[in-house]
């Protein structure tokens, strides 16, 4: 395989379709899996993908070799009123700013797992967001379950805060 190169999309800027349809597919694969088993199609998908990049501050960022998506990353800015709207109790005591990015999406293929693909993703798009804003505070949620994740986020400087999702009760947030 030859070696992944990252591209990078902001608010409102396109993805051409063969990056798009690629991420979606992969998106599919990926929430098939435990201990998530989602279903999604691919024309869901590409639409969820898409609509994160209509929000303030959006990034998707894109991990490509050989023509194929091998993993990707987004985030948005987030106020602290409507991160509060998801979760069981404030987070305002763990996260005391006006400045907050949500990480929306981390997911990469299983055959390139275990590579570094992850924390390259999720470290380059900490990396542009702290370059335009140095006191911006990173938020994400995931399954209690999902140990790759959870590691990934720890290696990142990220805290497990233990408050839980209010729609996803496996789900806790994170805090950097
Ligand atoms: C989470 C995910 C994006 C990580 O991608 P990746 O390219 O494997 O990430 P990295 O290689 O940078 O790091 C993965 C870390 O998890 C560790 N890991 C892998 N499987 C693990 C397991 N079962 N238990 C504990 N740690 C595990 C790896 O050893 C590595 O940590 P290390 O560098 O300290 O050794 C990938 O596993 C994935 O797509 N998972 C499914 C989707 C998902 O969970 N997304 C996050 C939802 S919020």
């Amino acid at each position: 395989m030859e070696s992944i190169k990252y591209n990078t999309y902001k608010q409102s800027e396109s993805v051409p379709d063969d990056q798009i349809i690629s991420a979606a597919e992969l998106y599919c694969r990926i929430w098939k899996e435990e201990p998530w088993n989602e279903d999604w199609t691919v024309d869901r998908a590409t639409k969820k993908l898409l609509n994160i990049l209509s929000h303030d501050d959006s990034l998707l960022i894109l991990g490509i070799s050989d023509n194929k998506v091998r993993g990707f990353v987004s985030g948005k800015s987030i106020s602290l009123k409507n991160l509060d709207k998801r979760t069981k109790k404030s987070l305002k005591d763990v996260i005391d700013s006006n400045d907050i990015y949500s990480i929306a999406e981390i997911g990469v293929d299983s055959s390139c797992r275990g590579q570094g693909l992850g924390k390259k993703l999720l470290g380059g798009l900490i990396d542009q967001v702290i370059t335009k804003n140095k006191d911006a505070k990173f938020v994400s949620h995931t399954d209690t379950k999902a140990e790759s994740a959870k590691r990934l986020y720890e290696n990142l400087g990220f805290r497990d805060t233990n408050i839980l999702d209010s729609s996803l009760p496996t789900h806790t947030y994170w805090v950097r």
